[in-house]
């Protein structure tokens, strides 16, 4: 039988937030709901593969590995916005090694925030913006980032890449809506499929693809 153990737990003003081992995995608990493992990380691997290098932003840390990904593909410079507080203590004080490796990456910045009012007082730009901070806008663990899917929102990331630059959007499911409004803001918006299984099971997340 797997073991179960907390590695570490905290509670935020949004919910408890906690990492737990189960066997050989890692997984992230956020507002007491499961949000990932890293036994499966193929879609957090490809919204990093997805990104242009030179300047990035990641709404939300997680486990990190979107943020390794991107350091291992030789990104210059790369903000990480993270609302829960502990988890980029956690990272600092390398509660795992993989979050560990991000922070204490000489590239790397962690802001602790919620992106959606982050990202007003900067004015950027980035060559790549990432958001990973929720399910997408069908299914939120946290409802006050309804707004970060919002076409006010999803413009102001826009506003904020440099010349060519992408924004990038991960989602848990295909969201014709999310396609619909990137699509009345930029020419050029795309939905990547990424077909995963888990337990036997498959799915399809998404990510939604933005360029300037
Ligand atoms: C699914 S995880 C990100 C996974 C990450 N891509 C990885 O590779 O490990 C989502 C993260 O976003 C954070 N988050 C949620 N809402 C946020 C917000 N509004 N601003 C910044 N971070 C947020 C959560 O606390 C969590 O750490």
């Amino acid at each position: 039988m797997e073991t179960l153990e907390t590695i570490a737990r905290a509670g935020t003003p949004q919910g408890e937030v906690a990492l737990r081992r189960r066997g050989d995995a890692i997984e992230l608990i956020v507002n007491g709901v499961f949000a990932m493992d890293s036994r499966e990380v193929t879609s957090e691997i490809a919204l990093a593969d997805a990104a242009p290098l030179g300047r990035v932003l990641v709404g939300g840390l997680g486990l990190g590995y979107t943020a390794a990904r991107l350091l291992d593909r030789g990104t210059l410079h790369l903000d990480v916005v993270e609302l829960a507080e502990p988890l980029i203590a956690w990272a600092r004080a390398g509660v795992t090694e993989q979050l560990g490796r991000v922070a204490s990456d000489q590239r790397v910045r962690l802001h602790a925030g919620d992106i959606a009012d982050w990202i007003r007082s900067q004015p950027g730009p980035w060559d790549g913006i990432l958001l990973d901070v929720d399910n997408g806008p069908s299914f939120l663990i946290h409802d006050h980032n309804e707004r970060v899917y919002s076409a006010e929102l999803l413009a102001t990331f826009l506003a904020r890449l440099a010349p060519g630059g992408v924004l990038l959007i991960w989602c848990e499911e295909p969201s014709p809506e999310l396609l619909a409004t990137l699509s009345r803001l930029v020419a050029e918006a795309s939905e990547i499929i990424v077909p995963i299984e888990r337990e036997g099971r498959r799915f399809d997340y998404a990510l939604y693809r933005a360029s300037v």
